[in-house]
């Protein structure tokens, strides 16, 4: 069975309570909860993980290298300027979804650069816990 890594980084862990007017009510852990249901509904495996981070995000995904096939990431603010995370996406060699609940593209000027696109396979922003559902179909067509 193909298996997925979901990642959250910093301040996802809030969900819920941080700004419920952008990412909505829901906890991260009921969002994982779907998440989970979603994956194993379309055959996959998941694990979920969350960390404020950026280097236990960055040794999360060198781990992911031999045992998963595909990852779903919201590397939250790291996403605007963290060369080491697109660094490590690019050195791993695994189709890496990136997802934004909130649409970043009409928010403040510095959330419309993400140094990660370049090296993820595409981009899924701006349909809440919803994205992350997507992501699960964006990544099944990729492994
Ligand atoms: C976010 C968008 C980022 O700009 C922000 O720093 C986050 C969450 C999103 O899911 O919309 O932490 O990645």
């Amino acid at each position: 069975m193909k298996k997925i890594l979901v990642m959250h980084g910093p301040n996802l862990n809030l969900l819920g309570v941080r700004e419920p007017g952008i990412y909505g009510r829901n906890s991260l852990a009921s969002i994982n909860e779907e998440i989970v249901l979603k994956c194993n509904r379309e055959g996959m495996d998941c694990v979920v993980y969350q960390s404020n981070s950026e280097g236990e995000l960055i040794s999360r995904l060198h781990d992911a290298m031999n045992q998963f096939d595909g990852v779903i990431l919201n590397a939250g603010a790291y996403t605007h300027y963290s060369y080491a995370i697109r660094d490590a996406i690019s050195a791993i060699r695994l189709p890496v979804v990136e997802v934004h609940m909130s649409n970043v593209a009409a928010r403040e000027e510095f959330r419309h650069t993400s140094v990660i696109a370049p090296v993820c396979a595409g981009s899924i922003v701006g349909f809440g816990k919803n994205s992350y559902l997507l992501a699960v179909d964006a990544i099944k067509e990729l492994i």
